[in-house]
């Protein structure tokens, strides 16, 4: 039994539930016993004895059950990105919906035929899998409750294999979580921290034409937490396909308000490092004088118009030459949660995806 067994107070109160409960069962068979008075006096006597017995003998199992039904309880939490998390003893998973569970199929697919191809150029010195964002390996199906694996370990159980594979997060658990899983693997390498910084100072600039090596990087935030450096690094290497997935729903609620005065300075300034500089202020909004003087930046257009202009700068200012139209992903409400971007120096890549992202329409 923990030492802290009844160090707090709540603890023991939920604790004395388990033995009214044994209580009350005696006390229910001695009360609805319908036979001959003894079986009542038997009853009787028993809750009594039960009560004191369930105390002493059965405190650990209770413990144990108590334990286990507040595990339980605390299974469902929110994260700080508003999505639910399932909580074991030491790692939280995030619970997926339907349209997480396409995107992974699509990256799945598009890697198998990225590796197929690479593994066949004889000029090709490696061919890498980047997962940026990469979260703890599986995540938690949200219709079902069952183990889903998430991008890092899909990438693993690709074939042709790839070359190499380096997974980042910000999440010290999740870290720590994947490296059980994964950190085993010939050629894995995970890194605990902020992916902006690990992409652009160490593996992003090792990735330079000239090594013959190749790579397909994941970048699947949760929210506005990839900047365009990042970005746009990779696309002025020539030598990196991106999944990108861009967040409209974070955008939405928390940047784009009819007046941005509304939204909050430190929202405003993930976008801009998002945006790689305030310009999308000038593509959505428009300066209007308000009733008392003073002006205000008021919106005109919405995230769709957004996602154009970001596919152009991955085009013109990142320098990608291939970014087929987005895959627009929706939730059970058919509220839009986020774009699915390729974007890819490659021609032939563009081919492949556009086929892919056809499919999965249909199932959207
Ligand atoms: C959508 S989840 C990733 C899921 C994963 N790609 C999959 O499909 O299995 C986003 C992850 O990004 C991590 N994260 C947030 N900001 C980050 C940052 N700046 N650098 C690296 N990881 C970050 C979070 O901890 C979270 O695990």
């Amino acid at each position: 039994m923990s030492e802290n067994f009844f160090k707090e107070k709540k603890e023991w109160s939920r604790y004395k539930d388990f033995i009214l409960a044994y209580y009350l069962y005696y006390l229910h068979l001695a009360l609805n016993s319908r036979t001959v008075q003894t079986d009542q006096q038997h009853y009787g006597r028993q809750t009594c004895v039960m009560s004191v017995l369930a105390l002493l003998l059965f405190a650990p199992q209770n413990y144990e059950i108590y334990q286990w039904i507040c595990a339980r309880r605390r299974r469902f939490t929110t994260n700080e990105h508003g999505h639910n998390s399932s909580q074991g003893e030491t790692m939280k998973y995030d619970e997926i919906g339907e349209w997480s569970e396409i995107k992974l199929d699509i990256l799945k697919e598009y890697a198998g035929a990225y590796t197929a191809i690479l593994s066949k150029k004889s000029w090709c010195k490696g061919y890498i899998y980047i997962d940026a964002f990469a979260g703890p390996g599986q995540h938690i199906r949200k219709t079902t409750g069952e183990f889903v694996t998430g991008s890092p370990l899909n990438a693993l159980s690709v074939r042709p294999s790839f070359t190499e594979y380096h997974y980042i997060d910000l999440d010290g658990e999740k870290v720590e979580e994947l490296r059980k899983i994964a950190d085993n693997r010939a050629g894995v390498h995970v890194y605990h921290g902020d992916c902006n910084e690990k992409l652009t100072q160490d593996i992003l600039p090792r990735l330079t034409y000239d090594t013959y090596k190749r790579a397909l990087c994941f970048l699947d935030p949760y929210g506005l937490h990839l900047e365009w450096k990042t970005v746009k690094l990779a696309g002025s290497l020539k030598t990196v396909d991106i999944f990108l997935n861009f967040p409209i729903m974070d955008i939405n609620r928390n940047v784009l308000f009819a007046d941005l005065g509304k939204a909050k300075r430190e929202d405003v300034e993930r976008m801009n490092a998002f945006w790689g500089d305030d310009g999308w202020q000038q593509i959505l909004y428009r300066e209007q004088s308000g009733l008392f003087g003073g002006t205000h930046l008021v919106k005109v257009e919405g995230f769709e118009r957004l996602a154009l202009e970001y596919r152009k700068r991955l085009k013109t200012i990142a320098g990608f030459k291939f970014v087929p139209e987005p895959v627009l992903m929706r939730n059970a409400k058919n509220g839009p949660l986020y774009y699915l971007f390729f974007a890819s120096p490659q021609r032939v890549a563009e081919k492949i995806i556009s086929d892919i992202f056809k499919k999965y329409r249909k199932r959207l």
